[in-house]
Order: C-alpha cells, then structure tokens, then sequence
C-alpha cells in the first residue's frame, strides 16, 4: 500500500512539472520566425494598379524599394513622395476627406502614434505579426501601425573642425552641446518637419524632465547654425564643413561616412534616444488592397535585409532578419516612452516653434 501511494505521489509530480514546463511562454527573440505565408508568383501578377505612398525615409530607400516591390508585383506601379515625418503627418491631416495616398512607410512612431489619435490610420490585422520581434513596442494594439526598423539618435562632428581645434572633442553628453566652442556650430533639423529632431527633443525632456527640458532647449538653439527641413539633411551641412556637429540618427551618420564624408559619429553617454520606423494603412485609402500588398510584404525578414542595398542601415523589426550594423544599437538606450511622445507630439511641436524657433521655410 505505502508503495503504490509513493509511486501515485511520484506520477503527480512528473505530470505537473511537465503542465508547469508547457506553460512557460517562449522567449520572443529566440522564436523561430514564423513569417507569413507568400503569395505565389502567379497570384503576385494578379496584382494590378497604382500605389500611392508617403515615404519618410531616405531618398535612396525609398527608390530602391519601389523598385523590388513592382518586381515582385510587375501589374503594380508605386508613386511616391519623399517627406519627413511632421510634413507627411500634416499632408494627412488636410487630406483627411480624399486622401490622396494608400500607405504610410517610415518616419518615428511617435508621428504614427499622432496619426492614430487623429484618426488619420486604418486598423490591419497582418499575419505577418506573429513573427514581430518586440510586439509589445513595435505593434499598434488595434494594429493601426507596426513598427518596420529601429535606429538611435547619435552625434556627427566633422573631422576638419576637430583637426583645427585640436582641444575639442566630439560631444559626449547633451550637456557637450551647450559649450561655447559649438556655439553657432550645430546643425538640426526642426521638429516641426522632422521625425529626427522630434525624437532628439523628446529624449531631452524625458531625460531632464519637461521644465530642465524646455530651459535646455532654449539654450540648444542658441548655439544652433541651422535648423534644416529633413532629419539627415544636417549630414550633408557638417560633412560638407558648414558647421561642427550633426544631430542625426547613426545609421544616416554611418551612411554619409561610407560615401567619404569626413565625420566622427559619438553618442551621449546618459543614453540616446531611439526611433521605431513606423508603416500604416492611410484611412479611407483608395487602393487598400495594393497598401496591404506592400504592409505584408514589408514585415518579411528578406525585405527588411533589403536595407543595406540602398545604404540603409536601421535594425530589423522581424525575427528571422539579421541586422546590418548591430553596434549601433548596442549604446546606451533610453527607455523612450513612444505614448508620451505620440501622444504630447502636436503640443511640444507648438511650444518649441511659438517659444523657441520658427520652421525654416
Ligand atoms: O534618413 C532615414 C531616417 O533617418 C529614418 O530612419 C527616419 O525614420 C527618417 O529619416 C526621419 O526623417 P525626418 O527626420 O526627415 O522626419
């Protein structure tokens, strides 16, 4: 009898580790991918039409996607325009009742987050979600937006300036800026057009608080040369000479010292703020079928290696995608909060261009 009770005990606790080991969730990052089924080559020429898309990131990006996307798709042809994310958030508000585009690719989440909040987005329910790596960060719970690539904030100073002032040294901290030998010397974009200047002023307030924030804002722009329309434009301005320090997501930085642009790319040591590249359907789109063509097709690990290709460096959002250049995302983050920032977005723009400095025009 005390035997078989023994033996009951030990089949109870065998069957209960294996209930506890099934339930124990499988660890996102270590999940094979699980991408979404693809459409044949036959059902991909079915596909007919024009695309009508906002594209926010790089030129070069943008083109060289349109182009693999009408390969993949030869009955579908992609209009684009190129504009930073504050223009392309504007562009959708005023074409609200006919909107003249199907998709939303690129440009910070934040911008996205708005867009969501104005009813300016479609939800989507793509399969290729499962297969999201961080689907806590990078995916709209209504499935309004999903994130596509991830970069951090860094700093560009031109080699030449260094050379010339042989005590100064490529900035270090937020603080770094504020020192008299870059006073006049920085180049930004505005926050107002741009998803990369956003991002840069809302790591400053998340970092020091709103009211330290705003004070430290006011002197940044004091020490800026120039305020710029696009987030990379300030690349091209300091590795041309035209003043000090960049501020720039590193992967634009990366890709201006590739094409032999004399730059030195530092980040701030406190933790940089980071961008999740945002993609979504425009509400009431006109061809939403060909916009979920490319939504789909854009959450597949092969198209988010396509990257590099075009000189395009941001980390993948997919499991199953290999990142280009992973030590850029290997510095010290903020943990950026992409709600505050979305949602406080049209408030913090105004605040900036009514007390600080007016969008160049
Ligand atoms: O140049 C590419 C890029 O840095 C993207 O990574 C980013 O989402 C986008 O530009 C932001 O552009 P802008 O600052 O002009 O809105």
């Amino acid at each position: 009898m005390k035997h078989r009770v023994f033996l009951l005990m030990a089949l109870a606790i065998v069957v209960t580790m294996f209930v506890i080991g099934c339930a124990t969730p499988a660890q996102p990052t270590s999940a094979p991918p699980t991408a979404a089924p693809q459409p044949t080559a036959a059902q991909a020429m079915e596909l007919k039409g024009e695309l009508n898309m906002l594209c926010t990131p790089q030129q070069e990006w943008c083109d060289g996607m349109k182009k693999e996307f009408e390969t993949k798709y030869p009955g579908v042809t992609v209009n684009f325009v190129r504009l930073s994310s504050g223009e392309a958030l504007t562009r959708l508000r005023n074409e609200k009742d006919n909107p003249q585009f199907d998709i939303w690719w690129g440009g910070p989440i934040d911008s996205f987050i708005a867009a969501k909040n104005e009813g300016l987005l479609d939800p989507y329910k793509a399969a290729g979600y499962a297969n999201i790596r961080d689907p806590k960060l990078m995916l709209d719970p209504d499935g309004q937006w999903v994130g596509i690539y991830v970069g951090s904030l860094g700093f560009a100073t031109n080699n030449d300036f260094l050379k010339i002032n042989p005590n100064v040294k490529p900035p270090a901290s937020a603080d770094d800026l504020l020192k008299p030998e870059f006073k006049g010397q920085i180049y930004i974009a505005h926050p107002a057009s741009s998803g990369t200047s956003y991002t840069f002023l809302c790591t400053i307030l998340q970092q020091k608080g709103e009211q330290a924030g705003w004070e430290y804002m006011k002197q940044f722009a004091q020490q800026v040369a120039q305020f710029t329309k696009s987030g990379a434009a300030p690349v091209q301005s300091v590795g041309k000479g035209e003043g000090a320090v960049g501020i720039v997501f590193s992967h634009d930085i990366v890709a201006g010292i590739e094409t032999g642009l004399p730059l030195t790319l530092s980040f701030p040591a406190e933790g940089t703020g980071y961008e999740i590249g945002g993609m979504g359907l425009v509400k009431g789109a006109k061809n939403p079928e060909l916009a979920k063509a490319w939504f789909d097709w854009a959450i597949e690990p092969s198209t988010q290696e396509l990257g590099p290709k075009y000189k395009a460096y941001q980390a993948p959002t997919v499991n199953g995608a290999k990142a280009s250049k992973p030590e850029l995302l290997q510095v010290k983050l903020i943990e950026y909060n992409f709600d505050y920032c979305g949602k406080n977005k049209k408030a913090f723009v105004d605040k900036f261009t009514n007390e600080i400095a007016k969008p160049p025009q």
